[in-house]
């Protein structure tokens, strides 16, 4: 019995009815290891950059990418093998077997993938394919946001991305951090800054009702009136059978009438509250109740608020998420959607707050430089030739600490340059300041810190001075604010003041009070825009190439 069992299961996970399994060999791991696995028999997919028959159409050379490297293979296939013209459109996806050879002696490629099976083929029309040899600018590409991954910036993007997240999670890991899982839909605004995207079905809702009603008219006054009279009608039939003792069976027949014409009448009702358009209430405002959540809710502009309940029991957490905001910004550093990482550190001053930071973007800098070399070696050479001497730099330098009001100082006695927008005490420091500190003055990594308090979010702890908040930005070459945090305000009564200041209603407020309430605790975090880290890795200069699917004002592609 035992036997036959286990032989059945034998048979299952042999799964003979189902086409064997791909063992596919990524183009990287054949590179790293290069002539060494010469005489290896391999299976490799991609699609082919550029393909050229030679030998008068006896064979041709495709080069292949898989994505998991910048470079690709050199695949050489016989036309006995397969109709070369069909394998070396540019865009064309292969999956081949053959040998792993040693290539002749003088040529660049130190090994070579010699085809004696071609697997499967994705054809491609050169005429139609969007992605012709010569290059698109950056800028083109965004237009087919569907295929720009195929190109060799985009990919390298894509890796370098790939590994500053999972840089991300091991430093946070290693520093006892715990990951926390923060909504997307929100109803607080964590910034107070009103740029939020609202969450709701009333739109849709109110589509579908005024459709239905075009297409079956809600019932008139008079058709309800009908439609009560019959129920009377009924009802009297019902009353005169009883009266007269009919039979039990032609009083039930009665009853059911009487039923069905009474549901037909709470129909009538129900449909004749349908109005087209938003609901509103008596005074004219839009009945939120009735909306999904039955109230406002958005998309997050940060998961900071949230993630404060957890440092205010687990001390150290992150959360790392995409984050929304509907400001109509239109510059090269902004995006509609885009990804923040938000330690929060419970028993931690500004002092801690800034050490986490710093330590943090070294950890990002040191780890692209030990474990995405060719990747950032393309990006020096094709975009940003200072892109790794800036990481080198970065994660080996200890970064500048200064204040608000000695940065507006400095920035007050420079001479060679004039800003746009003027500098005094009290202004948000625009780009043009913080790219000057940074790229000009420093020329490393500046942490500003003690903002004016009217230029910043309300949970900012006041300092003793009454004018500042415990704040503090990371500026850093190329890209100005990277890093913006501060120390929170755990003092009861001056946060609400700070709410109120703020011209904020307290009310939405008061969960996020009660963790000042009960067993309130000195704690700091901050948040990193993660493109704008992937940007000054990489140097590119728009935010829109390092996210896979930007969203900008008047975009949303896919
Ligand atoms: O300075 P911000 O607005 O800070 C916060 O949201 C805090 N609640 C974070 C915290 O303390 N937990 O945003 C943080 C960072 C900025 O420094 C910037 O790098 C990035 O997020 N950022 C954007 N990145 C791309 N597009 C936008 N529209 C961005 N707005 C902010
Ligand atoms: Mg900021």
């Amino acid at each position: 019995m035992a036997d036959a069992a286990t032989d059945a299961m034998a048979a299952v996970s042999l799964s003979d009815d189902l086409e064997p399994a791909t063992s596919r060999t990524s183009i990287r791991s054949i590179l790293a290891n290069g002539a060494a696995r010469a005489g290896e028999r391999v299976v490799v997919g991609g699609w082919v950059k550029t393909g050229r028959e030679q030998g008068k159409g006896s064979f041709a050379f495709l080069e292949l990418n898989d994505g998991s490297c910048v470079a690709n293979l050199q695949v050489l296939v016989d036309a006995a093998v397969h109709p070369l013209a069909r394998l070396t459109t540019t865009g064309t996806s292969v999956l081949v077997e053959g040998e792993l050879k040693k290539p002749p002696e003088g040529t660049k490629q130190c090994v070579e993938l010699r085809v004696d099976r071609v697997l499967e083929v994705g054809e491609v029309d050169s005429a139609a394919y969007p992605l012709p040899k010569t290059k698109l600018t950056l800028e083109n590409l965004r237009d087919v946001v569907h295929l720009r991954s195929r190109t060799n910036t985009i990919g390298a993007v894509a890796r370098i991305r790939h590994q500053l997240a999972y840089a991300t999670h091991r430093f946070f890991d290693e520093n006892g951090f715990l990951y926390v899982h923060t909504p997307i839909i929100t109803t607080s605004d964590c910034e107070g800054a009103g740029e939020m995207f609202q969450v709701t079905t009333l739109f849709s809702h109110a589509e579908k009702v005024e459709k239905e009603l075009k297409e079956n008219p809600a019932p008139s006054e008079s058709d309800i009136e009908a439609a009560s009279i019959a129920v009377k009608e009924k009802g009297d039939v019902v009353a005169q059978l009883k009266v007269a003792k009919a039979s039990k069976h032609e009083i039930t027949a009665a009853v059911a009438q009487l039923k069905v014409a009474k549901e037909y009448v709470s129909k009538l009702d129900e449909r004749s509250k349908l109005k087209p358009g938003i609901p509103r209430r008596d005074d004219g405002t839009v009945a939120y109740e009735n909306d999904f959540f039955k109230r406002q809710a958005f998309l997050t502009v940060s998961g900071q608020l949230q993630v404060e309940t957890y440092a205010c029991a687990l001390s150290s957490v992150y959360t790392f998420g995409p984050t929304f905001r509907a400001e109509n910004s239109h510059t090269s550093r902004h995006l509609a959607e885009f990804w923040m990482v938000e330690p929060e550190i419970a028993f931690a001053n500004l002092q801690d707050d800034m050490n986490c930071a710093e330590r943090y973007v070294q950890y990002l800098c040191k780890w692209l430089l030990e474990h995405c070399r060719e990747d950032m070696e393309f990006m020096a050479k094709n975009y940003d030739k200072t892109a790794i001497e800036r990481l080198t730099l970065v994660s080996s330098t200890p970064f500048e600490r200064i204040s608000y009001t000695k940065a507006v100082e400095l920035l007050k006695n420079v001479t060679g340059k004039k800003f746009e927008k003027k500098v005094e005490w009290g202004i948000d420091l625009a780009s043009e300041h913080e790219r000057y500190l940074t790229e000009v003055i420093f020329k490393k990594p500046v942490i500003v810190y003690n903002y004016p308090k009217e230029i910043k979010a309300f949970y900012m702890r006041l300092n003793d001075d009454q004018m500042t908040v415990a704040a503090m930005d990371v500026l850093v070459p190329k890209v100005g604010e990277l890093v913006g945090g501060s120390q929170r305000e755990e003092r009861l009564d001056v946060l609400k003041a700070r709410i109120l200041d703020a011209g904020l209603p307290l009310e939405p407020y008061e969960w996020y009070l009660d963790l000042r309430r009960f067993g309130t605790v000195k704690h700091s975090g901050f948040g990193l825009g993660f493109e704008r880290m992937i940007l000054f890795a990489t140097g590119l200069e728009n935010i829109r190439d390092v996210i896979p699917f930007p969203r900008y004002p008047g975009r949303a592609d896919l």
